[in-house]
């Protein structure tokens, strides 16, 4: 565990906080979370599961009602998928990869690890002993074909990708992700689809799933969650989809460390996918107006050329054009606008000129953040 670098975000976040102890005025864009409560149906869900005394151990897959849920989630959207067999309920999405990493790789392995990425993947990765490889997804962040045909040697047994992504918010559409199941098939390697912002997409896009493109499950592991959609990051509740081989693995692994996810949380997370859902479209259009604005905001900033995503609650503005690392970038803006921002190297040695900040907050941050921030960025130029 020496090897694996601690969270690339936590110094940011201890200055802010030591900032915003002294009395500066703090904007947070560092968040990757909802800042929007759970919808109240889902929070009565899990206090009617505890005064009914669901309290105890469930199977380790999850239970029943939730893996129905799950099923049916998927067979809406046409994708047939067995929830007894081939879903495994996990303490998060974080887990599920854990979980998903943990019963696939060996450690003579190589990771395709589409990029810039979530840098969570590459720490559990290595964790389990393999090693990631980066392919990069310049220009503007779509697939680049070539980069990932010549990345596919034969120690590669796996690759992981993110749509919508975290930072980008870029997407992969069908036939981007039909190329890497074929390359998938051809050079035998797993697809760790991380598709936990799947609901959260604009301008009317609809994000399919790995599912669809690999109906049999032969090369594909998706991992899901309910953190995003249901802005249930707190309550730890994810989950997974693969062939059954892969599931019973993972069960075994739950089964002897976390037993199973919380009793409690696995109803409530039931009623998040069989209840109301129109708490997805209330947030989805607020996000939409946000990313509209601070998209906006970003492109009317000297030197800075930011992409308008179309899912997550991300942009990922490049500021190549200051010429200064982005733990450089980042600490001078927090230090003297108070904005703070990821730097982009904790998501890819090739995204220095990057900086990530996250619109899962109210517009007024977003207008007066970055106020502040365009009229203190000019003095760098
Ligand atoms: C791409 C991605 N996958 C998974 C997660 C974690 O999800 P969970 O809260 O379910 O562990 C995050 C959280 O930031 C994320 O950005």
């Amino acid at each position: 565990m020496e090897r694996i670098p601690a969270s690339g975000t936590l110094k940011m976040f201890e200055l802010a906080t030591r900032l915003e102890a002294e009395g500066k005025r703090i904007y947070h864009f560092e968040v990757g979370q909802p800042d929007f409560p759970t919808p109240p149906h889902i929070v009565a869900a899990g206090i009617e599961a505890l005064e009914h005394g669901f309290t105890r151990y469930t199977s380790a897959r999850g239970i029943p009602p939730l893996l129905d849920a799950i099923e049916n989630h998927y067979s809406g959207r046409g994708i047939q998928i067995d929830g007894s067999k081939n879903v495994i309920v996990t303490p998060g999405a974080k887990m599920a990869l854990f979980q998903g990493f943990l019963s696939t790789l060996d450690s003579i392995d190589d990771v395709l690890v589409l990029s810039p990425a979530w840098p969570t993947y590459r720490s559990l990765i290595r964790t389990v002993g393999a090693k990631p490889v980066d392919v990069n997804t310049h220009p503007r962040y779509g697939l680049d074909e070539e980069a990932l045909k010549n990345s596919c040697s034969k120690t590669v047994t796996a690759l992981v990708l993110n749509t919508p992504n975290n930072p980008t918010g870029g997407v992969l559409d069908k036939d981007q992700m039909k190329l890497i199941h074929d390359l998938a098939v051809d050079h035998d390697f797993v697809v760790f689809s991380d598709e936990i912002y799947e609901m959260l997409v604009y301008n009317g896009f609809k994000q399919p799933s790995m599912l669809e493109i690999d109906p049999n499950l032969e090369h594909t592991l998706v991992i899901n969650g309910f953190s995003k959609t249901y802005a249930m990051t707190g309550w730890r509740l994810g989950f997974a989809v693969g062939n059954k081989e892969t599931i019973n693995n993972m069960v075994r692994i739950q089964q002897n460390t976390t037993s199973c996810a919380t009793s409690f949380v696995q109803y409530a997370g039931t009623k998040a996918l069989t209840g109301d859902q129109s708490s997805i479209k209330m947030m989805t259009t607020e996000y939409e107006k946000r990313r509209d604005e601070i998209t906006n905001m970003f492109n009317n900033m000297d030197g800075i050329f930011c992409l308008n995503p179309m899912g997550a609650f991300y942009v990922f503005p490049d500021f190549s054009a200051y010429n200064l690392s982005s733990n450089t970038l980042a600490e001078l803006i927090l230090k003297k606008t108070g904005v703070t921002s990821t730097p982009g190297i904790v998501f890819g040695k090739d995204y220095d000129n990057h900086l990530r900040f996250s619109y899962a907050t109210d517009r007024s941050v977003i207008k007066e953040g970055l106020s502040v921030l365009s009229e203190f960025l000019p003095t760098l130029l």
